[in-house]
């Protein structure tokens, strides 16, 4: 599974990508907006980091418009791959893309019926959520499940990104199931290196080293 990370923040992105393994990052509109930089600006900036797809998501919410922003998205760099949201529009916008050669990401996927809509439209990629299905009590994990048995059944080659992971658990479980790229913050990529008996694991080796040769220096 690629490993995306869900940020538009430069310094978390630098920290991540010095690890060796994130594939790709993803933005949104807040996130963007939390760094109070124009998207093109820093989308720009994020390219120069690292070498993998990026999405970037339009603000408009009609298909000629979307069109248009997306066009100028996809100018910035190669590896842009225009993000747009799940709705009529964005579909349209979508097919239009498709038959271009743009690339896609359809985001704010939250249904298997929204995604077979999106593989229809010929999408790149699309992203269903699950942690905000969680958060309203619904399993977002099962949704990823649907939609690579419906991709599965029909070869659909777009790709499933598993969108707001929130724990390690949400993506080794993504994993399991076989979404292609996992997005997430750079908490929960952090919080994938933890394990209480690596660190012990590790205290005792150092200690058993030291002890062992501490007279011999
Ligand atoms: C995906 O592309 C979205 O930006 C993201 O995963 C949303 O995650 P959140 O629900 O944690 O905001």
């Amino acid at each position: 599974m690629k490993i995306f990370l869900d940020t538009a923040n430069l310094d978390e992105l630098k920290k991540a990508v010095a690890w060796g393994i994130v594939d790709g990052v993803t933005t949104n509109p807040s996130l963007i907006a939390k760094e109070g930089i124009a998207i093109e600006e820093q989308v720009a900036r994020i390219c120069d980091i690292i070498d993998g797809d990026i999405s970037a998501e339009v603000v408009s919410t009609e298909a000629k418009e979307m069109i248009i922003e997306g066009h100028k998205l996809a100018k910035i760099h190669k590896n842009i791959v225009v993000k747009l949201p799940l709705t009529r529009d964005g579909i349209e916008a979508c097919s239009e893309f498709a038959k271009e050669g743009v690339r896609t990401n359809v985001t704010l996927c939250f249904s298997p019926a929204q995604a077979l809509l999106a593989a229809k439209a010929g999408a790149y990629i699309v992203s269903p959520f699950v942690g905000r299905l969680d958060d309203i009590a619904q399993l977002g994990m099962e949704l990823i499940e649907s939609i690579c048995t419906i991709y599965g059944n029909y070869g659909y080659t777009t790709q499933v990104l598993a969108a707001s992971l929130r724990s390690p658990l949400h993506v080794a479980q993504a994993a399991e199931i076989g979404a292609d790229i996992g997005t997430m913050p750079f908490k929960t990529l952090d919080m994938m290196f933890n394990h209480p008996l690596t660190d012990k694991g590790l205290e005792i080796f150092l200690k058993d080293y030291a002890k062992a040769f501490a007279d011999k220096k």
